[in-house]
């Protein structure tokens, strides 16, 4: 994905009517899987001290980048490629008071010209847009000091040759999806070290069959519900198949 795709997504996947329905399913201020939930168990697992200054690549809606700040005395900067993201994000930032540790800029996490180094990148669900992984790996490896740590959870699909369906859904979105594995050996080969690369599809389907129960619980119209019905459960299925699946990653500079 090249900044020239930004108005692709917010075309597409990230209209601001498509982040309402994403946003009723995963909570407020979440584009991802398990939404606040998810993301303060994995920053749970951080070692962190006031003022830690932290990358979150593709904020989304900046549910991250907000939980970072507000729990965590984190300084953020955040980077979205998608414009409708960005304009919305930051406007919650400001009515949330945080703009003195939360700045939030519309940009190509492959193109943006930084002039800081990050104690931690943090990620969530991005990198799937992202096809040129080799450059976006060793990005970040240069964006983080030296002992630095990047965290992230993505989409990923199984080793076996894929079937028409799972192409199909694939090419639909535009991803770039690869193994859990292949990404662990892609930080590997950008110079990152300690790296564990996790499979956690059966959480991943957890999660949807929770987001499932509590769909009819949002105040969509049918129509929206019945269209991330179904999409909610050609993941679960995609995933039962093993042909999607769901990375945990974490890796040092
Ligand atoms: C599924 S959403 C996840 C948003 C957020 N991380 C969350 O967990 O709620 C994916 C986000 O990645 C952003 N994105 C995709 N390609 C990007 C790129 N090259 N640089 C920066 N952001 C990108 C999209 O615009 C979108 O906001």
């Amino acid at each position: 994905m090249t900044e020239d795709e930004g108005p692709e997504l917010d075309d597409h996947q990230y209209t601001v009517a498509g982040l309402r329905s994403y946003e009723a399913v995963y909570g407020r201020d979440f584009v991802s899987p398990g939404g606040r939930r998810t993301t303060a168990e994995l920053l749970e697992t951080l070692d962190w001290t006031p003022s830690r200054h932290v990358l979150d690549v593709g904020f989304g809606l900046g549910g991250a980048a907000f939980m970072m700040a507000t729990q965590y005395q984190a300084n953020v900067l955040g980077v979205d490629l998608s414009h409708n993201m960005a304009v919305e994000a930051q406007r919650r930032c400001a009515d949330y008071g945080l703009a003195d540790l939360v700045e939030l800029v519309h940009g190509d996490i492959l193109n943006h010209e930084f002039t800081d180094e990050f104690d931690f990148v943090h990620s969530r669900e991005v990198f799937l847009h992202i096809h040129d992984k080799a450059q976006l790996f060793s990005t970040l490896h240069r964006l983080l000091k030296p002992g630095g740590l990047l965290l992230f959870t993505d989409y990923c699909r199984g080793p076996g040759e894929p079937s028409q369906a799972f192409d199909d859904y694939v090419r639909e979105f535009g991803y770039d999806l690869r193994t859990v594995d292949d990404i662990g050996d892609l930080l590997d080969e950008a110079g990152f070290t300690g790296i564990s690369a996790d499979d956690q599809t059966e959480q991943f389907i957890g999660i949807h069959r929770r987001e499932l129960d509590e769909l009819d619980a949002t105040g969509l119209d049918q129509a929206d519900k019945d269209e991330l019905r179904a999409g909610w459960l050609a993941k679960i299925d995609r995933a039962q198949q093993g042909e999607q699946r769901w990375g945990w990653f974490r890796a040092t500079r």
